[in-house]
């Protein structure tokens, strides 16, 4: 008899998809290839002297606990520098208990989907939203509600909406999933009065918060809004930080700052996960911290960040036809892209491939598969003349699409060489 492994799998596992970001991750492979699509930081980006000291200085002075297996919390003088630093920059100061270093915030997002989530309950989120959230929602085969956006995120009044229209299914939702600073996929930032807006709701629902920030910090212009975790006074919002944006994906260190409850049941959560984030990246991310360099650092980053979004920006000006909208954000890695109504951004990515660039498409962003006309430009892993490039054969390829449309001919009729 042979053996099917098929018929062992959970349900979950059956409904498990490669997700197109990955697939597409593929293509930077191939060297003609100008890429949009990932959501890479730039390697440049990477503090790699620097990084060497502090790898040389934590094996010389720390090898035996660094090497060695950790608590589940995460290293002790790491929480208290993240809780501490909360207050400084975000105006949330965090005891060092309601602290968990967690693998990147992608493992703090499955953990409290985890504790929280049972089939069937309900998730809201914002209409696009982070991938990683949604497969993360899936995984735990949950419901997920989207919310209608405007340029500032999640539209308080729709989100109210559908909090009233939950009627008797209200007691299966559990959480708002948000990114209110510098979005993935739109770039979108939220203004304070929304966001306690959005808290206030919050509380009226009794409804808890999940603020995912990554990019918070790698802001390019205009004055930084506090996290909603800094309106926090009951424990409502469970906050996730990154280091892969700030410092390095690589070290796969994040955290997430919550009410002391749900603190312990996270934990317990990560014991069955991983038992604990590599002790080896916690002790150079903590060194990285104390000796001042990651604050310097996220200025240069930044520095080189809004240089490659204004290049980006310029050259979309000069180029695109005037029927495609975009944004413009502050601060983030990612544009927003909107083509005309009749331009389906599945059908037409594999023209923009065979033109050797790529973008990923906005649809799998919505929990509701809309948003076949949208797509997003990741503005901070290309190189400078590679944007200008990439920007002029994607104009291309949009023309063209736009030009069949015009003239009534389907997309797949349209070549490009
Ligand atoms: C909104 C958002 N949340 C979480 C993550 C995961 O980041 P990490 O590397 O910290 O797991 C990403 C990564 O791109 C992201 O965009």
């Amino acid at each position: 008899m042979t053996f099917d492994i098929q018929r062992l799998f959970s349900i979950v596992a059956g409904q498990l998809r490669a997700s197109e970001i990955r697939e597409l991750l593929k293509l930077l492979d191939r060297p003609e290839m100008i890429s949009f699509a990932g959501g890479l930081p730039n390697p440049a980006a990477f503090p790699i002297s620097a990084m060497k000291q502090i790898v040389t200085h934590v094996m010389q002075d720390h090898a035996p606990e660094a090497l060695q297996y950790g608590p589940t919390e995460g290293h002790f003088r790491l929480r208290s520098a993240i809780a501490r630093g909360m207050g400084q920059h975000f105006g949330a100061p965090q005891d060092v208990d309601n602290i968990l270093i967690t693998t990147g915030s992608q493992q703090a997002l499955s953990l409290l989907c985890t504790v929280l989530l049972d089939p069937d309950d309900i998730v809201l989120t914002a209409s696009p939203t982070y991938l990683g959230a949604l497969l993360a929602f899936n995984a735990c085969r949950a419901r997920v509600h989207g919310v209608a956006t405007d340029a500032e995120g999640v539209i308080p009044e729709a989100l109210e909406e559908q909090l009233r229209a939950l009627g008797n299914d209200s007691h299966r939702a559990k959480f708002i999933y948000l990114v209110p600073t510098f979005d993935n996929p739109t770039g979108r930032t939220m203004g304070p009065t929304r966001r306690q807006r959005i808290y206030d709701l919050a509380g009226q629902y009794d409804l808890l918060i999940i603020e995912d920030d990554p990019y918070g910090l790698l802001r390019y212009e205009g004055e930084p809004v506090a996290p909603i975790k800094s309106l926090d006074r009951e424990g409502r919002v469970a906050y996730l930080g990154s280091f892969s944006k700030i410092l390095a994906p690589g070290f796969r260190v994040g955290w997430l700052a919550a009410e002391a409850t749900l603190m312990r049941k996270a934990v317990l959560a990560k014991q069955a996960q991983d038992i604990c984030t590599t002790v080896f990246g916690q002790y150079c991310v903590f060194e990285a911290m104390v000796h001042d360099m990651l604050f310097r650092h996220i200025e240069s980053i930044c520095a080189l960040y809004r240089a490659k979004r204004d290049l980006m920006l310029d050259a979309i000006q000069n180029e695109f036809p005037s029927v495609i909208r975009w944004n413009r954000p502050c601060g983030g890695l990612f544009l927003w892209l909107e083509l005309p109504d009749a331009i389906d951004a599945t059908e037409l990515l594999p023209k923009a491939i065979t033109n050797n660039v790529a973008y990923v498409t906005g649809k799998p962003f919505f929990p509701d598969g809309t948003g076949h006309n949208t797509l997003r430009l990741n503005f901070s892993y290309a190189q400078d003349q590679h944007i200008v490039e990439g920007i002029k054969r994607l104009s291309n390829v949009f023309r063209a699409a736009i030009d069949a449309v015009d003239s009534g001919a389907g997309v797949d009729r349209i070549a490009i060489f």
